[in-house]
Order: C-alpha cells, then structure tokens, then sequence
C-alpha cells in the first residue's frame, strides 16, 4: 500500500493515465473489469496530493451501448471526483454499437455528460490544465479497428498543437491507437501475430502519417495511446526486442499503455491492473509505472537507465 505521492518536490501537475478498461455487460465476470477501474478511481481519489487529471485512452466499454455506458457511470458514481477533470476518450470498442456509430457516439456524449460533466458536441476536445494543453483526439467513423481522423481533426490538432506548445512548454495528446509500426506493431496486436500481418495493423492506418507529422513539428510532444493490449516491458526487453511502451523519435515521445483490465501480451509484464502516473515539473516529466490493484508503484521493471519510471528532461 502506499498513496499516490509525488517523487520530487514542487511537482507541477500530476495525473493518473489508463486505458482499454472494456466495461462489459457480456464479460464472463462482468464485475472484473468494474473492479479494476474502480480500483484504479480510488487509488487516484485517495492520492497523498489531489490529482489534476484521470485520463482513459479508449476502449473505456468493450461496445458503446447504453447498457456498457451504465456500468461505467456506475463506477464512477461510487468515486464522482477522483481528480479535478476526467477525460475519456474514444477507443474503436466505443465506436461499435448494434444500432450504428452515430448510436454509439450519443451513447458517449450522454456518458461524458454525467461522468465528466460537460456538454460534448465533437469526438475531439482539448482541456487546458493549469497551463499545459491535453489533447484528447477521437475517431469519427467506424472502419473497424483504425480510427477515421479527417481533415477538419487534422487541422484542429495542428492549431491545438501549437497554442499548447507555446513558450517550449510539454503538450499532452491522447489517442486510442499508436502510430503505425510504434510499440512492436503490427505483431504486437494480437498474442499470436498471423505471418503476413498487415504494416499498418494496430496503428492509426492510412492517416498515421498525417499525425506523425504534426506531432514531430514541436518540442516536447508526448503521445499516449493504448488499443494493443501489450503488458509493461523492461529495456532490456527494448534491446533485444526493438520495442517498448516508451520510444522516442524525433523529439516525440511516444506511450502506449498495457489494458487496465482485459489482458495483455506481448511483454514480460501482462498482468491487468496496471497503467500510469504522470508528474510534471518544471525541467522534466516523469512517467511512473503504477499497479492499480495492490496500490502499490511497479518497482520489477527498470525502463529507463536502469530505474523503473521513464523520465524525460525538457
Ligand atoms: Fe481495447
């Protein structure tokens, strides 16, 4: 046990960051998943200094339908204030509903609307946090598992991008999936990768290239994304494998974060219950690897220069 506390003083802006939660009527044990994400809530809630920000990178339902929605409200209703904003965004699950993905996409706005208490009218959003810009990006259409991101998106996220990134400060994007070939993919997908997997398999697809280029026109970008289902890695995983959550590129720096609670592969460490916690100061920012379930921070993996957290110096 421990609570959430910063690791340095005059920490900035801390906030806890998960992903593919896959609330689920139809789950065999439609309660795990519900436990995790609550798990994960009151680790936040209870944090030794208030959190600015519980963040969701997709996949916050396995379909979005009412039913899924419900679930989810149901968790947070039993921890309505875990930080001082809550932003979900949009995963391909929460796109896929019987009646069509517009059914899905009133089904999140109307979620959104009671869980983070905001009028939504676009799948994508910005929220300004004590200074520092996260950008939420969302799909909008259903083509499966890639996300349709469009011009008017792309345009959005470039204008977003360089409010955010005025005066060198860190700017924060989400999205559900990685860039193409980022984190192992396309082999990373899926626990046995078919031989003659698709490049652009579980990533962006045909617009990752259009993102990519946005995102490497600053400093100090950092890109969150989940949707792969791969555990935490180790880097000395990273040298014999080629790949890890965290990869820089160019200056970007790119996260993808393992299921909070539907199984993992692909790496050493693919239990469920785990996710980030991100702190911010003024000369770095500091991603901590956190175990939701035992509350405890993930000490079994040294990421980065031999040390269990990935840190990265502005
Ligand atoms: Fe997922």
């Amino acid at each position: 046990m421990g609570k959430i506390t910063p690791k340095y003083e005059n920490c900035l802006l801390s906030c806890v960051i998960v992903s593919d939660m896959h609330i689920d009527k139809k789950h065999p044990m439609p309660w795990l998943p519900k436990w995790m994400l609550k798990r994960s809530l009151s680790d936040c809630e209870n944090a030794a200094v208030r959190q600015d920000a519980f963040i969701g990178v997709g996949d916050t339902t396995s379909r979005g339908n009412a039913v899924n929605w419900e679930m989810t409200e149901d968790c947070f209703k039993k921890h309505p204030s875990p930080a001082d904003h809550i932003l979900l965004a949009l995963g391909n699950h929460d796109t896929w509903n019987d009646n069509g993905y517009d059914d899905a996409i009133n089904e999140y706005y109307r979620a959104m609307k009671i869980i983070c208490g905001r009028d939504f009218t676009k799948q994508f959003f910005s929220q300004n946090i004590k200074g520092y810009k996260f950008i939420i990006m969302g799909s909008i259409g259903d083509v499966g598992d890639a996300p349709v991101i469009g011009e008017e998106q792309l345009l959005w996220l470039d204008k977003e991008l360089c409010e955010g990134a005025d005066g060198g400060k860190p700017v924060f994007v989400f999205n559900h999936q990685a860039l193409n070939g980022r984190h192992g993919l396309p082999d990373s997908f899926s626990a046995n990768p078919p031989k003659d997997v698709d490049p652009m398999e579980g990533g962006i697809g045909k617009e990752s290239e259009a993102v990519e280029k946005l995102l490497k026109k600053h400093k100090n970008v950092f890109f969150f994304s989940g949707h792969s289902h791969m555990g935490f890695c180790s880097e000395q995983w990273k040298k014999q494998n080629g790949f890890s959550n965290f990869e820089e590129e160019d200056g970007l720096v790119m996260v993808n974060l393992p299921s909070l609670s539907c199984g993992n592969h692909s790496c050493e460490d693919n239990r469920n219950g785990d996710g980030i916690v991100m702190e911010v100061y003024s000369d770095k920012v500091l991603l901590r690897l956190r175990d939701f379930r035992t509350r405890k921070w993930m000490e079994n993996l040294a990421i980065s220069n031999g040390k269990p957290y990935f840190e990265k110096k502005l």
